[in-house]
């Protein structure tokens, strides 16, 4: 018999919606122009490509030349921070976090090599950014402030708004990561002073490998690979027109406010649940009503929830729960043969035991109520049952 799968592992990546895939196909094998060429085959997907650029700018209030279609989130950070970089000499200075994507962590590190000035900002107990040290770390030659908007791991929702009025006195350029958070939390580029924002399709069911990089009208990028015109000259290659086709049409099925609703209700049902157990931790900010920063929002991601277990491996954990169907993932990552506690849960306060203990169990549009009742059977029975063998437990 077919195991039924409960997937909760959205924060990695997505289902394909059905309906995402019916917009793509079309372009895969009737409209499968190359949209730089002259001919009509070439200029009915370049018309597709528009459209989608018009709607996706759309959904952020930007214009639609101020989108940059790439490969997926990491490109997106890589062109961002680099293309700043690039565009000056390397005795500028780049700010970031303590808690980003690889991606941006790495593209730090490497700048760092080359002989740029960076700095690493710190985050409190639950992952916001000290607005304080933030500010204070802006020098003269300070030229970029990147910071994670939703975090991926523990779903720290950061207050963009401030930072970006940080960044406009202190006049610096502002760039986000919004892969988790785009769709989740509403962004409009007129109201908050952000100057670059990374998003992909494959976190919101659509395709993977696109993404677009918003580029605020003005701001000067050096582009990182050479080739064709494509982009605005900014990302030369034949566009994924496919690809970016079904992105529009996930970000048209994501603004809707009933997802999210849906979505936050199965992540608040999933943390009670939880917390409801003995030894464990809720990584990241809590969802307590009165503890709300900005008002009406909320100040984590509505699909995110990282709990830590104390005397269990998360590695264990994860196991179990797949041999029941359900697909999570844990705070750790492996890298060669040790395995290294997760930055992100460290540089919140976590030791690296409680680190190793936690796993990310995240939702998406598709979950159902009946499989988080049913989560909340299995994932207390796993933890007993692991317990009761750790040898954590003198
Ligand atoms: C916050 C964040 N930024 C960037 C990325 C990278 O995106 P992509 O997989 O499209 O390269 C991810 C993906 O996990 C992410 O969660």
């Amino acid at each position: 018999m077919l195991m039924k799968t409960i997937y909760l592992d959205n924060g990695a990546t997505t289902k394909v919606d059905p309906k995402v895939l019916e917009k793509m196909s079309v372009y895969y094998t009737e409209k499968y122009g190359n949209a730089s060429s002259l001919h009509h085959k070439g200029q009915e997907a370049k018309m597709g490509l528009e459209e989608a650029r018009e709607s996706i700018a759309k959904s952020i209030n930007a214009k639609p030349s101020e989108i940059i279609f790439t490969s997926g989130g990491s490109e997106s950070n890589n062109l961002a921070i680099k293309g700043v970089a690039f565009s000056k000499n390397n005795r500028v200075h780049l700010i970031t976090s303590e808690i980003e994507h690889h991606s941006v962590e790495r593209t730090f590190e490497e700048l760092k090599r080359q002989g740029y000035e960076t700095s690493f900002i710190k985050v409190d107990k639950e992952g916001f950014v000290d607005l304080v040290q933030l500010e204070n770390e802006i020098k003269e030659n300070t030229v970029l402030v990147s910071i994670i908007h939703g975090n991926n791991e523990i779903g720290t929702i950061q207050d963009i708004e401030t930072i970006g009025k940080i960044c406009k006195k202190k006049k610096v350029l502002f760039h986000i990561d919004a892969v988790q958070s785009f769709t989740k939390v509403p962004i409009d580029v007129k109201k908050i002073n952000v100057d670059l924002i990374s998003l992909n399709a494959h976190k919101i069911h659509g395709p993977k490998g696109v993404g677009a990089l918003y580029v605020r009208d003005g701001v000067k990028l050096k582009k990182l690979n050479d080739g064709g015109d494509q982009e605005y000259r900014l990302r030369a290659g034949t566009e994924n027109v496919p690809g970016i086709i079904g992105f529009a049409e996930a970000v048209k099925l994501a603004n809707n406010s009933s997802n999210i609703k849906h979505m936050t209700k199965l992540r608040n049902k999933l943390i009670d649940g939880l917390l409801a157990l003995e030894d464990v931790r809720l990584n990241g900010p809590s969802i307590d009503e009165s503890k709300k920063l900005f008002g009406k929002d909320d100040r984590r991601l509505c699909n995110n929830i990282n709990i830590s277990f104390k005397y269990v491996e998360g590695e264990s954990i994860g196991g179990y729960m797949d041999a029941k169907g359900i697909c999570s993932s844990t705070g750790s990552a492996c890298s060669s043969k040790s395995l290294k506690p997760s930055h992100v849960l460290t540089a919140i306060g976590l030791t690296p035991e409680e680190a190793h203990g936690s796993i990310r169990l995240s939702l998406g549009k598709f979950n159902t109520e009946e499989e988080i009742d049913l989560v909340l059977e299995v994932l207390p029975a796993i933890i007993k049952k692991l317990r009761k063998i750790s040898p954590l437990i003198k």
